[in-house]
């Protein structure tokens, strides 16, 4: 797909559903009792995913566009599969469900797609262990395919070596078919959507400061769930229309949990004018976002707001290019197993395109202010790195070209029509 320098963007769009929670509304109605309604699902492959695995292990889910029905069949009521599990390019699948299965009382293999195959999961595989789970990663590389033998678990208190709701998601589900009390302690706090929703849900599950401590569950009950639009897909016009001149974009219904909203500050911090309208605080906080072309001057990003903004640090990269000075990204070491490597795909991308990049052990130092000018970027099949370079090629001279563009579809299957859309008004 090619890119060229765009006029203008203006208007209002409204984003799609959050992924992380679009996950999570499927496998917790999944284990719940009782029908759980969804709206605003997020239709994007990893979460189309996450309904076939369920489907698979008999959970009876309507799925029409964006309302989701999950016939939940309790804690205890998943079947074994006939066919291995396939989890196409979701880690959020993989290590979420890992934990649910180690607890049921049948054996399944878990897989994904060649991306997925290289990402680590001995991260889920220590702690699960430790519970006394059944999982081995068949070739014994620490990756998928996984094979998990339900059984008896006992709870623990694990301290995670890495902020990751994955990781803390795996321990906390088999948490709830586990003997006694179950902890986690992070080195800062990731996105807690788990946490909130498994309380709505019903389970026993509190926080403290960065441990998460649940008991085991009876049952839980499903709940309708009206998912909030994704701020991870947002950032993508968050940083169009901060660095696109003349640009003015109302960006509607965005979640503003603030383990997730790291991005509005260090948008500020640049000096980008971001205001918050319609902000709702009910349930999953959400607002409508304003964003006005500004001019943006570098800052450090680092410590614990790294898991806020993990997934948008690609895009913030790109944006540090555009701003006067020195741009520090640090601690960000997370990002070598995302979907790519995200530290040496972005580096090497911008490079391409002129700017003026250095990788570092956990980030990367951006020099801004250079113009960029157009090239032939390799998105590694990573949706975020698709995205982010098609607002980097609509700033960029000339032609950009993405190799691998449609992988967009993972996580927002729209998204070239929403920008085309808001560049022609
Ligand atoms: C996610 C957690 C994050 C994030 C991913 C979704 C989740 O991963 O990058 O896109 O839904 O829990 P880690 O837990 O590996 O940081």
């Amino acid at each position: 797909m090619i890119f060229k320098k765009c006029g203008s963007l203006k208007g209002e769009i409204t984003i799609p559903g959050d992924k992380s929670i679009s996950h999570r509304s499927v496998m917790f109605g999944s284990i719940a009792k009782g029908p759980t309604r969804i709206s605003n699902f997020l239709q994007g492959a990893d979460c189309l995913s996450t309904i076939s695995c369920f489907r698979a292990m008999g959970v009876e889910i309507e799925q029409n566009g964006t309302n989701v029905l999950v016939h939940g069949n309790g804690l205890r009521g998943l079947k074994e599969p006939k066919n291995i599990l396939d989890c196409g390019n979701s880690g959020t699948t993989v290590r979420l469900i890992s934990g649910i299965l180690s607890g049921q009382d049948f054996p399944v293999t878990l897989t994904g797609d060649d991306s997925i195959k290289k990402r680590p999961m001995k991260r889920i595989m220590t702690p699960l262990t430790q519970m006394g789970a059944k999982i081995t990663s068949v070739k014994d590389n620490g990756c998928v395919p996984l094979s998990i033998t339900g059984t008896a678990l006992h709870g623990i208190h694990y301290n995670s070596p890495v902020a990751s709701a994955q990781v803390k998601s795996a321990v906390l589900l088999a948490g709830l078919y586990a003997e006694g009390e179950t902890k986690v302690t992070e080195p800062a706090l990731s996105r807690n959507h788990t946490e909130l929703m498994l309380k709505n849900f019903g389970a026993d599950i509190r926080s403290q400061g960065t441990t998460a401590i649940i008991r085991p569950a009876g049952e839980l009950y499903g709940q309708d769930i009206t998912v909030p639009g994704d701020i991870s897909s947002a950032a993508f016009f968050l940083a169009a229309g901060l660095l696109i001149p003349g640009s003015e974009i109302l960006i509607r219904n965005v979640g503003i949990n603030p383990t997730r909203n790291g991005i509005l500050k260090v948008c500020r911090d640049m000096g980008g004018d971001v205001s918050l309208l319609n902000v709702q605080t009910e349930g999953e906080p959400t607002a409508d976002l304003l964003v006005r072309h500004s001019s943006l001057h570098g800052t450090v990003i680092g410590g614990d707001i790294i898991p806020t903004l993990i997934d948008e640090l690609p895009m913030i990269a790109a944006m540090a290019c555009f701003a006067e000075g020195k741009t520090i990204i640090k601690d960000a070491g997370e990002l070598k197993v995302k979907e790519s490597n995200r530290i040496e795909v972005m580096v090497k991308n911008l490079t391409a395109m002129g700017a003026d990049v250095e990788e570092t052990k956990d980030g990367m130092i951006i020099r801004g202010g250079k113009p960029l000018c157009g090239a032939v970027i390799d998105s590694r099949m990573d949706h975020r790195i698709a995205m982010t370079f098609a607002v980097a090629g609509s700033l960029a001279e000339g032609e950009t070209q993405i190799l691998g563009a449609e992988c967009v579809g993972i996580s927002y299957p729209e998204f070239f029509r929403d920008f085309n859309r808001l560049a022609e008004k």
